[in-house]
């Protein structure tokens, strides 16, 4: 298993450009299930996760050409023929964003198999809403030996409140709902930009939509789609990451390509905490002369400040003056971080969903261990700062979201390195 040894000390200075969105890309590449026309995706990140949706594609019999070359971030996706509705176990159990493809097969092929996700490090996160939503459109579903499988002729548009919002199962849902027969209204919907991403793509492929990004979704249902050609917009969460990279190590760094409309919560934020910065088109130029002020910070839905974003969040606040009280409302687990900072010098006190950050305390190297991808973006900006060497095992949680990190942080002058497991040689080998 690979680690990173990171020496702490280094501002940020310099350019660091930001990648397209992997929650943006997942469900565009679940959507072109939806037609027997090729989808041509740009901007996609090269991530773990993506090679896995890759993989999830090709066994149901689609066809993923992955761009190489100056165009290694196109994805072409053909799903011309699907020889099997399935999203089995093997991938579903790495990667909980699989069963967004539950909404596009059966709207496509009438029945789907999908392997039920179980818990994960930072919740039991279950996919209740998008059953449920499912079935009000019709879908008659059943569960055995850990597999869902849904079953309709033809999907019929309905009415849906969801009970919580929910983000993959509002995009699950919006993919069923565009090729199901009628009206569909979603009530209570994410409103994140992913979600209107997912929509624009859905609308050049011919799907009949309005209010994606509101928390109304109309939906008129479409007898079949085409192919299109789409781009993802920017990954807030990475583009997030690196501001507060940025700020913390004191540096003098500009985040390009980074859609700063995206980011209006996470800057006044850190405009209470005392971060500076200019916006300019689509690039935000951040300067972290400090002092911090420690500012209480709540996580909600979009626009509300991310949940993806409060590990780092966390990071920033152990350097703040003063105590900053997070509230984790998304996650019932989500603090895991936490306790790793703690073995770096932090003083943080955890009670249910809220954790008190009492600053500015210095941070020291240590051994560390990274438990979801956020977590270890937090342990990355930590070691940043951190006197010495810090070394994150585990880092393959950070590989499935994060496009070459360490290139990215070592071109802007931070001192990370990866390395591998160094196995025993085999006797005679
Ligand atoms: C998406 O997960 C993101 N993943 C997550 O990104 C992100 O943390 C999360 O939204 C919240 O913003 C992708 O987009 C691929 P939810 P999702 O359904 O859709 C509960 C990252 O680091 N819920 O919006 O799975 C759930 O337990 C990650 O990139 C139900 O109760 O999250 C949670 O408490 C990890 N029943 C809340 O809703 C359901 O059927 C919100 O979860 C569905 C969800």
């Amino acid at each position: 298993m690979d680690k990173f040894v990171i020496r702490g000390g280094n501002p940020l200075l310099g350019t660091v450009r930001i990648s397209g969105a992997k929650n943006a890309a997942l469900p565009a590449m679940a959507a072109a299930i939806l037609t027997e026309e090729p989808v041509i995706l740009e901007n996609i990140p090269q991530v773990r996760d993506i090679e896995t949706e890759r993989r999830l594609l090709a066994a149901m019999g689609a066809e993923v050409e992955l761009g190489y070359g100056r165009a290694h971030h196109r994805t072409t996706i053909c799903c011309q023929k699907l020889t099997r509705a399935e999203a089995g176990y093997d991938l579903v159990k790495t990667m909980r964003a699989s069963t967004l493809v539950l909404g596009p097969l059966v709207a496509r092929c009438g029945v789907a198999r999908v392997s039920m996700p179980g818990g994960c490090a930072i919740g039991a996160r279950p996919i209740d809403l998008h059953i449920k939503g499912l079935q009000r459109l019709g879908a008659e579903i059943t569960q055995e030996h850990g597999y869902i499988e849904a079953r309709a002729e033809r999907l019929k548009g309905n009415h849906i409140a969801f009970d919580k919002i929910t983000v993959t199962g509002t995009e699950d849902l919006l993919m069923a709902a565009v090729l199901a027969e009628g009206e569909t209204v979603m009530e209570n919907c994410a409103r994140e930009p992913e979600v209107a991403d997912l929509a624009a793509l859905l609308i050049k492929m011919g799907a009949n939509i309005e209010g994606a990004g509101t928390s109304t979704i109309r939906v008129r249902g479409v007898e079949r789609l085409h192919g299109a050609r789409h781009r993802i917009i920017p990954d807030r969460i990475e583009a997030a990451t690196f501001i507060i990279a940025g700020a913390l190590t004191g540096g003098d760094l500009l985040v390009s390509s980074c859609a700063p409309q995206h980011q209006a919560t996470l800057l006044r934020k850190l405009e209470e905490v005392g971060v500076k910065f200019h916006v300019n088109g689509e690039s935000i130029r951040v300067m972290g002369d400090g002092p911090f002020k420690a500012v209480d910070m709540s996580t909600e839905e979009y626009p509300g400040f991310a949940t993806d974003v409060q590990a780092q969040y966390m990071a920033l606040a152990t350097q703040a003056e003063g105590a900053s009280v997070i509230t984790e409302n998304i996650f019932e687990n989500r603090f895991m971080h936490a306790l790793e900072l703690v073995r770096m010098g932090a003083d943080i006190k955890i009670e249910g969903r809220r954790a008190v950050v009492r600053g500015k305390t210095p941070l020291s190297g240590a051994a560390v261990l990274a438990s979801d991808l956020r977590a270890s973006a937090s342990l990355v900006l930590a070691a940043l700062v951190a006197d010495g060497e810090t070394i994150i095992d585990r880092v393959y949680h950070i590989d499935r979201g994060y496009e070459h990190i360490e290139e990215k942080l070592r071109g802007v002058g931070a001192q990370i390195r990866r390395i591998g497991e160094m196995l025993p040689k085999r006797a005679g080998a």
